[in-house]
């Protein structure tokens, strides 16, 4: 399985802070966003990663995570010239995709929540189909949304619909065959203009291809969307991280836990932060100390 990071977009309901600079890299708490999605794929055990980001912002991407060696992952990039809609990265990414199936998360998506490593290495190991989830919301609209039975199987999908048949979201993240690339090409611009994921995954519904599974409480899934979720979104990593003692898209210890880079190659990393708590942390884990040990 392969994986894509959508970091496009204009970001312009965040302006002046994405004035000039991406969406994807303003702060969550003490990491750029970008770190919550490439550690979800990191997770799911995925080690070919393709960014994409628009012309302006795609340096940035580069000069932070370079070509992924230091994570030990391989880590390439590509352009998004418009932002035409999330479709289009299966199309940008034909040949990153080559013939493997691929996973897509969107690069201002952040999820926390007990076991999620573990359903997320169960999703990359789709071959066939897509694979989506549904996370209940107080407000849908402005997402992706569920129509579902009393079985919680799935009717129809709806983008941004005004009135929702569900309080069922989709999250950005999905996982589909190699099928993908395809039907991305087939896909027409909806009325706002972009080709739409849900229109993608609609074409899997129709050919009783999709596989749906819906979060229970214990995930967290957080918008970034506005100045104040933005906002909400650092002070539940504050919160987490203080309260735990455990970091939330912590890459270099996902390497590190995943044996992707070794103790040694942590600890270099670690020397290079020493003056913040994340490198401090980055030390502890290197020297496995246990949180109770921890100060
Ligand atoms: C996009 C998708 C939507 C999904 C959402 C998740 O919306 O189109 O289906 O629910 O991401 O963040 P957008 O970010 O384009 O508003």
């Amino acid at each position: 399985m392969k994986g894509i990071i959508l970091a496009g977009g204009s970001g312009t309901r965040l302006y002046p802070l994405t004035k000039s600079i991406s969406k994807q890299m303003l702060p969550v708490y003490d990491k750029p966003m970008i770190y919550y999605p490439l550690s979800v794929l990191m997770l799911a055990g995925i080690k070919e990663v393709l960014i994409i980001s628009s012309p302006r912002d795609i340096a940035g991407f580069l000069s932070l995570l370079g070509n992924g060696q230091k994570i030990g992952i391989k880590i390439e990039y590509a352009i998004q010239e418009e932002p035409n809609g999330l479709a289009e990265a299966f199309t940008i990414g034909e040949s990153f995709i080559g013939s493997s199936p691929v996973a897509l998360v969107l690069g201002d998506n952040i999820f926390y929540g007990s076991d999620f490593g573990n359903r997320l290495i169960d999703a990359a190991k789709l071959t066939s189909g897509a694979l989506i989830f549904g996370c209940y919301v107080a407000d849908p609209r402005p997402y992706g949304v569920l129509e579902v039975d009393g079985n919680l199987n799935v009717l129809s999908i709806e983008e941004k619909p005004e009135q929702p048949k569900s309080s069922f979201a989709i999250p950005g993240l999905y996982f589909f065959d190699n099928e993908v690339v395809e039907i991305a090409k087939k896909i027409e611009p909806s009325p706002r203009g972009e080709k739409e994921i849900t229109s993608v995954i609609d074409d899997y519904l129709q050919r009783g291809k999709l596989n749906v599974k819906i979060m229970g409480r214990g995930l967290a899934w957080l918008d970034t969307g506005t100045h104040e979720s933005l906002l909400d979104a650092s002070n539940f990593v504050e919160a987490i991280q203080k309260r735990q003692g455990m970091y939330i898209a912590c890459i270099e210890e996902i390497a590190f836990r995943r044996g992707y880079i070794t103790r040694e190659q942590l600890i270099e990393q670690a020397s290079a932060l020493m003056k913040t708590n994340y490198g401090q942390y980055l030390l502890d884990v290197a020297n496995e100390l246990t949180i109770m040990q921890r100060k």
